[in-house]
């Protein structure tokens, strides 16, 4: 058994927001149409050969059972002009349709939602899922990208807060 830690649930995300991270727009349908928009720090490349990524989801999140049932998964990695899209796939009480509704988006292969506005989308088919915590690893097998320079640096995230990446130079 794990001897408890010695900090608390705050601090502990006190401390890892202290990691600068980019900010993308995850989105999912399921063949019955439920949707999943939610905005997720904790994207990463895995592998090149084949190129995997992934990304953490709360295994509480109401977008959970509909990442672990849709074909396909997008992920947008946003754009400064893009904070709106953040804020509203983080809104709780939305359902991922209502988040989806306030944002232009066109359907993409297997109907997953895309937001054409943004410069770089990476879309695929769940890999592993695995659990650990209270969060789900989800891994991608990334068969889509799509890259349109917007001449916007990405937005980021530290500290709790939407930032501007202080010399991050336009594409
Ligand atoms: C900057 C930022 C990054 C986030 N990153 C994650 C993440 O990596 N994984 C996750 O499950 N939720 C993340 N969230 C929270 C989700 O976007 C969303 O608010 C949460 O899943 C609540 O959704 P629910 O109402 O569907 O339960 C993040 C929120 C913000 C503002």
């Amino acid at each position: 058994m794990m001897a408890e830690p010695l900090f608390d649930s705050a601090e502990f995300r006190q401390v890892c927001g202290h990691f600068p991270t980019g900010v993308t727009a995850v989105t999912a349908v399921t063949g019955a149409g439920e949707v999943a928009a939610l905005t997720v720090n904790s994207f990463t490349s895995v592998s090149l050969r084949p190129p995997k990524v992934l990304f953490c989801v709360t295994s509480h999140s109401s977008s959970f059972p509909v990442l672990m049932a849709a074909d396909r998964i997008a992920i947008h990695i946003l754009s400064q002009n893009q904070e709106d899209v953040a804020r509203r796939f983080a809104t709780s009480g939305l359902s991922g349709a209502q988040r989806l509704d306030g944002v232009s988006w066109v359907p993409g292969p297997d109907a997953v939602p895309l937001l054409p506005g943004t410069p770089a989308i990476l879309a695929g088919r769940r890999d592993e899922v695995i659990t650990s915590g209270d969060h789900v690893i989800v891994l991608l097998d990334v068969d889509h990208v799509h890259l349109k320079p917007t001449g916007v640096p990405a937005l980021s995230f530290y500290r709790g807060r939407f930032v501007a990446p202080s010399d991050a130079a336009p594409e």
